[in-house]
């Protein structure tokens, strides 16, 4: 059994002063979420002292594992340096310089923090580049809690249309208004929706492979279609790789589908788990974030800070040569294999997609290929199974879209773990199904 007492103990106190007891929404948990005190490699401890195999990772930002020591060893060296934030350095130079080689549309780079700030950021440097106010987005994909896109990620769809639907109470009417909302795989309704808006339309945007779906791929030639439409009307085309980013291929999965947009975000992967993000871009748009001469404004005390940079410094030259990439899609790859066999052999619905060692599960016996599809698979089957996976000390989160995933310091004994722990998880759907 899992005892939680420590967490549930914590969790009453916790939430007298913190409202559901958690900094960020998605790490809430029916009845109570699960505290952590430490974490090595792909392990992670709770407070009651239970040992998990990791497939959160920290939502994926953890890409090398937990308290990687070049990481750490880094970043206890910069502390030394006694600089923080508020200033450039040589250490921001290098960083810069190690995006722009990676990434192809990299010409020009800008530190933030978050992957929320990096999108906002972004939005206001196409907005500014092109005085156009509308920004395209695809329904389910997620592209932090800024206004203009914290919209139709997870909407309650009830009929055939794509108005935008707003995440949450509180956000700005001219910015929703101005959002607009198509499904994912679908250039026919992208080219509609482009011609339609295209005097006002100041950039399309997308997650390259959309994990916050799950792990919803692109179909083939997805992209070149979006690449070639927004080419055909002179619209700026933002590829949102906060999770894609350095995970699909050192230069993210612009460099793994062939495919360059003009603008790009990055974060998470980018620093192993330190805050960490950044706008990319061609020289054309980008130049305008020139505080001599640019009509955008761009800045922030804690852009590009030196403990997240000495973090980013050695994770790049980690991931530089595409080795970890090829270690990761593979254990991905050997557990959707896995997973799909044995819901096969059990007979129940279910499936497993996954890309660059990050994975969901679907209870639905169809390929998801949106959002629609997507919010198809059974709430009730994967909670059951989820709970199960977490009582078998493998972390999984209850949400029903959610990213799971590996990192480069699963071991094939953590692997075996997690196939043992979803068999189980899978045994219970059967018996809810009987
Ligand atoms: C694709 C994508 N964009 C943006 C964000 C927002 O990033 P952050 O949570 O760092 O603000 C996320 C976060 O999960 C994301 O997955």
């Amino acid at each position: 059994m899992l005892s939680l007492r420590r967490s549930e103990e914590l969790f009453n106190e916790v939430s007298k002063i913190v409202p559901g007891g958690v900094h960020s929404g998605i790490r809430y948990r029916e009845p109570f979420p699960i505290y952590f005190s430490r974490a090595y490699r792909a392990k992670i401890w709770d407070i009651d002292g239970n040992e998990y195999v990791d497939c959160v990772t920290n939502m994926g930002a953890c890409i090398l594992g937990h308290n990687y020591k070049k990481v750490v060893d880094a970043v206890k060296a910069q502390i030394e340096y006694g600089l923080t934030c508020g200033i450039d350095t040589e250490l921001s130079f290098k960083v810069s310089k190690m995006i722009n080689e990676l990434v192809p549309c990299a010409e020009m780079v800008k530190f933030s923090n978050s992957g929320t700030e990096a999108v906002a950021h972004a939005l206001q440097i196409v907005k500014g580049y092109t005085g156009k106010k509308k920004v395209l987005k695809m329904e389910g994909c997620y592209h932090g809690w800024y206004d203009q896109v914290f919209v139709s990620y997870n909407p309650k769809v009830k009929n055939d249309n794509y108005k935008p639907i707003p995440d949450t109470n509180g956000l700005a009417d001219e910015l929703v208004k101005n959002t607009i909302v198509v499904p994912y795989n679908n250039l026919d309704i992208v080219e509609k929706a482009v011609k339609e808006n295209k005097d006002e339309l100041a950039a399309v945007t997308v997650e390259p492979v959309a994990y916050n779906m799950g792990c919803v791929l692109p179909k083939k030639d997805y992209l070149k279609g979006l690449r070639e439409i927004t080419n055909k009307f002179s619209i700026p085309l933002i590829f949102d790789e906060v999770i894609t980013g350095f995970r699909l291929a050192p230069g993210g999965a612009q460099e793994y589908y062939g495919i360059k947009p003009d603008i790009a975000t990055f974060a998470k992967a980018i620093a192993n788990g330190f805050p960490l993000s950044v706008v990319v871009g061609i020289k054309e748009i980008m130049k305008i974030t020139n505080p001599k001469n640019g009509n955008v404004s761009y800045g922030g005390l804690y852009n590009g800070n030196q403990i997240s940079l000495a973090a980013a410094s050695v994770t790049l030259k980690e991931l530089a040569n595409g080795n970890v990439q090829i270690e990761l899609d593979k254990k991905g790859r050997f557990l959707e294999k896995e997973f799909n066999l044995l819901a096969k052999d059990m007979r129940i619905y279910a499936r497993m997609q996954s890309l660059a060692g990050k994975f969901q599960v679907y209870f639905t016996d169809k390929e998801v290929i949106n959002y629609r599809d997507a919010i198809k698979s059974n709430q009730d089957l994967y909670l059951a199974f989820v709970n199960e996976v977490i009582k078998n000390r493998v972390l999984f989160l209850p949400k029903l879209l959610f990213h799971h995933g590996v990192c480069y310091a699963h071991s094939k004994d953590d692997l075996n773990k997690i196939l043992s722990a979803i068999g189980k998880g899978l045994k219970r759907v059967k018996e809810m199904r009987l």
